[in-house]
């Protein structure tokens, strides 16, 4: 059997149906509730969290990136949105590229899902966690012991860090006050304090685990709640991002927007993962397609309308917050209650950003909770996975068995993983997935029998300007900093003879795909928008860092590893008739 055996569309459909037997899913989706669900999964951790270090970073030309990243998601939610009008079940990029490419693909792509929505849920419910903590501090009497909201590897390695600089002679008080060092003290705290258990310090992040429990019992409970909790969450989120951005723009001093990129586009580009982190999640939206009253003029309307709206809130954020304080200020961990704290007048707004950001950091958990276990029960009806995890719940009509191990696939990592990479690696399986979504998008209008799903982008065709993007992007791609060429001073550095040549490695493999992509732009006529899809995700994947593709490569060994000994053997395909 070959390794890229595929289903067509019609299979898809008809699988989807009949595979079923415990039951199918609940219809309550409508445009309004796609796009609700759509803004309820953008809006989050990134604009209420990442986005400071982005800005700080870049300054406030920062905006750039939100419009690049836009676009590049823009064209990728293009390519979702025509897959999810042609084939509207609920396993999304998953389903998608089974059609595209074929099962082992497939796999690999419901394999990098997980990185999109269980990571990516484990980096929300920490950030999450981060705000409600700190909210409670600042508004009650009360405060949540240091060993009860960090994960324990956090916590030793500060507590070394604290003990080295004690150890230098540094006191407390000193290490409290240092900007470098003042984040340092609470992981000290923690491991200092910590009870013992099993002959172990017992630390762990006891919020991100409780709020993961509650979304997942919610999700649980049915489409309808997690629908009409979400909606509510979603009010609350914009009501407080536009109430941000009017009252914010009375404060804004143009003097901040200058210098515009003070650090250059190499400072631009530090916050690529960030930002690109505030969009994902329009995506999601497409694994309820099994809910939707009508989803094929539905989902491609609510995927895009959720990503115009976030865009535009996006860009008038950046552009406020960084004209109400100096970009440099903006390194904390909850830059919009930030701002507003800077001016007396406004600390009232500090305090309403602060709540909302956790309520907006819950809605997103629900979405991402939502998709996980709707991507399994698509592999599982393939066969892929064992059959519990196609399991309905016979009251609630809900991918019970999937949920409850979405559940405890967010809450290990919580217990001793490192924010920061997690965000990273979410980016990483997140970008792949847009790639070869784009990818499959191309791959099937290369056919001679084509679909006519009921939604398509335009067709432009990218014969000449593919390759003349190449060739006018081969500069930019092959020197570090390009703007040190047109200076008098210039130490020109051409990336591929770097000393940090394993650094490139994804540069490397960007720059030779971006060519091989033209030369079949080219020769396949290929469509516009799914085409710039792919280049600008596969480019953003490539600024990602070495040290991410090597943990992605990793993570997608061992989904081959489960793919060969398990998955192919079970796999329904041969067995579906035609
Ligand atoms: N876009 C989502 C967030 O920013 C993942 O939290």
């Amino acid at each position: 059997m070959s390794l890229f055996r595929k289903k067509t569309v019609e299979q898809i459909l008809k699988h989807s149906e009949l595979a079923n037997t415990h039951g199918s899913l609940a219809k309550h989706l409508g445009v309004k509730d796609l796009t609700a669900f759509g803004i309820a999964a953008i809006i989050g951790a990134g604009i209420f969290s990442t986005i400071g270090k982005a800005s700080a970073d870049g300054g406030p030309g920062v905006i750039f990136l939100f419009i690049f990243t836009a676009l590049a998601c823009s064209f990728a939610a293009f390519a979702y949105a025509e897959f999810a009008s042609l084939i509207p079940v609920s396993g999304s990029a998953y389903t998608y590229s089974y059609v595209a490419f074929g099962e082992l693909f497939a796999w690999i792509i419901g394999w990098a899902l997980i990185m999109e929505y269980a990571i990516g849920n484990v980096t929300v419910a920490i950030s999450w966690s981060d705000y409600f903590t700190s909210l409670i501090e600042n508004t009650t009497p009360y405060a949540v012991p240091e060993w009860l909201r960090l994960d324990y590897f956090t916590a030793k390695h500060n507590f070394d860090k604290v003990a080295a600089l004690m150890r230098e002679g540094l006191d407390m008080a000193a290490i409290k006050s240092g900007t470098e060092t003042a984040n340092l003290v609470e992981g000290y705290l923690a491991f200092l304090n910590a009870p013992h258990f099993l002959g172990m310090k017992l630390i762990f992040d006891l919020p991100a685990i409780i709020i993961n429990i509650l979304i997942t019992m919610l999700v649980y409970r049915g489409i309808k709640e997690s629908r009409n909790a979400s909606n509510a969450m979603v009010i609350v989120k914009i009501v407080v991002v536009l109430l941000v951005i009017f009252v914010g723009a009375f404060f804004v001093d143009t003097q901040n927007w200058n210098p515009f990129l003070p650090n250059g586009v190499g400072g631009l580009l530090k916050g690529i993962s960030a930002v690109f982190f505030a969009y994902i999640g329009f995506d999601a939206i497409s694994t309820t397609a099994e809910e939707c009253k009508n989803p094929q003029r539905d989902l491609p309307r609510g995927i895009l309308y959720s990503i115009i709206i976030c865009t535009v809130l996006y860009v008038a954020i950046a552009l406020v917050i960084t004209g109400m304080v100096n970009y440099s200020e903006l390194n904390v961990g909850d830059p919009l209650a930030f701002v507003f704290q800077k001016f007396s007048s406004l600390q009232w707004l500090g305090g309403v950003v602060a709540v909302s950001a956790v309520v907006a950091m819950a809605s997103v958990m629900l979405v991402f909770q939502l998709g996980q276990p709707r991507i399994w029960m698509s592999m599982s009806r393939d066969g892929l996975l064992p059959p519990a995890f196609s399991k309905i719940h016979p009251k609630y009509k809900t991918p019970s068995f999937s949920t409850i191990i979405t559940g405890v696939l967010v809450a290990v990592p919580i217990f001793f993983v490192d924010i920061n990479m997690v965000t990273d690696i979410c980016s990483a399986g997140t970008l792949f997935a847009f790639c070869l979504v784009c990818g499959g998008v191309l791959k099937l209008k290369m056919k001679t029998q084509v679909h006519q799903p009921k939604f398509a982008a335009p067709y432009i065709n990218s014969k000449y300007i593919i390759p003349l993007l190449f060739l006018i992007s081969v500069p930019w791609l092959c020197f570090e900093h390009l703007e040190t060429i047109f200076s008098k001073n210039s130490n020109v550095n051409f990336v591929l003879f770097s000393e940090a040549g394993i650094d490139k490695i994804p540069t490397y493999s960007f720059i030779i795909g971006f060519a091989v992509f033209s030369v079949m732009a080219y020769k396949y006529k290929f469509s516009l928008i799914p085409a710039l899809g792919l280049i600008c995700c596969f480019y953003m994947l490539s600024q990602l860092g070495h040290k991410n593709w090597l943990y992605f490569s990793a993570w997608l060994i061992i989904g081959l590893l489960i793919y060969f000994l398990y998955s192919r053997k079970h796999s329904k395909l041969s067995t579906i008739k035609k």
